[in-house]
């Protein structure tokens, strides 16, 4: 019904001659079968890796951001049109650390998912709470506020090429991970959010939990019903360790 997952997010890490060589490491143990490999890479080495992994089966590169305004005077900045001539097919879209380094608000995460969308490239939507938000009971409603804000607008043809990515902030980079009955908790909502709005659509939306996802904790989290795989950051910077993560399904 709906894919499996096993996505990395290096973040700002790995020079391009390192993470060249983890792709290539990545290359000879693929394709899985029945899990789809995307890797979040920087924006300079997408180009080259996309042609790294050409005729591969089971992979693909994606980018960790792009701006929320279609062209123009913001230097620095990587625009949808950019990274889709270069042939990009998914983009990381409104990750915690955008939100909270850059100032990333729900409206213009939907901008974001919208430019997506119009332009044919896959967004992977991410959400999740902070620790105060989940100490004070709050988190289900708070994730719930977040997806209305930035998805549901969409149509029921257009959510089914969306990948959302529940990441607890709490849970990223610390070494803590949710337990597997936190992350079902969550997923089971997320699903039923969507199958409120978009039916039976609801069970072709692959949705990856992300937060200190490692090789000896992806088994128990994946076997989730609602767990579709993973948004892995740490954890994918070596080769090894991800793909004991891509086949732990
Ligand atoms: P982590 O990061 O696996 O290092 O916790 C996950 C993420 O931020 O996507």
């Amino acid at each position: 019904m709906r894919q499996n997952i096993a996505a990395g997010n290096w973040k700002m890490n790995l020079s391009y001659q390192e993470g060249l060589e983890l792709v290539k490491n990545l290359k000879k143990s693929l394709p899985i079968d029945g899990t789809k490999v995307i890797l979040g890479v920087p924006h300079p080495y997408l180009k080259s890796y996309a042609e790294a992994i050409s005729g591969v089966e089971g992979i693909a590169i994606a980018a960790q951001n792009c701006h929320h305004v279609l062209k123009g005077a913001y230097t620095g900045e990587v625009s949808i049109s950019m990274l889709n001539s270069i042939g990009v097919k998914y983009i990381i879209v409104g990750h915690s650390e955008r939100r909270q380094y850059y100032n990333e608000s729900n409206e213009m995460i939907k901008t974001k998912v919208d430019l997506c969308i119009s332009t044919g490239i896959h967004p992977i939507y991410c959400c999740g709470e902070s620790l105060d938000v989940r100490e004070a009971g709050d988190h289900v409603t708070f994730v719930k506020g977040q997806i209305e804000a930035s998805l549901l607008h969409l149509s029921a043809e257009d959510i089914a090429k969306v990948t959302i990515a529940y990441e607890p902030i709490w849970a990223i980079g610390t070494g803590v991970t949710a337990s597997p009955d936190q992350a079902q908790e969550m997923h089971n909502s997320i699903r039923g959010i969507l199958r409120e709005q978009y039916g039976d659509v609801a069970d072709t939306v692959s949705i990856l939990y992300g937060g200190s996802v490692k090789p000896q904790n992806a088994q128990e989290i994946f076997a989730k019903a609602d767990v579709d795989g993973g948004l892995v950051g740490g954890a994918s910077l070596n080769a090894e360790g991800f793909l004991e993560i891509a086949n732990a399904f």
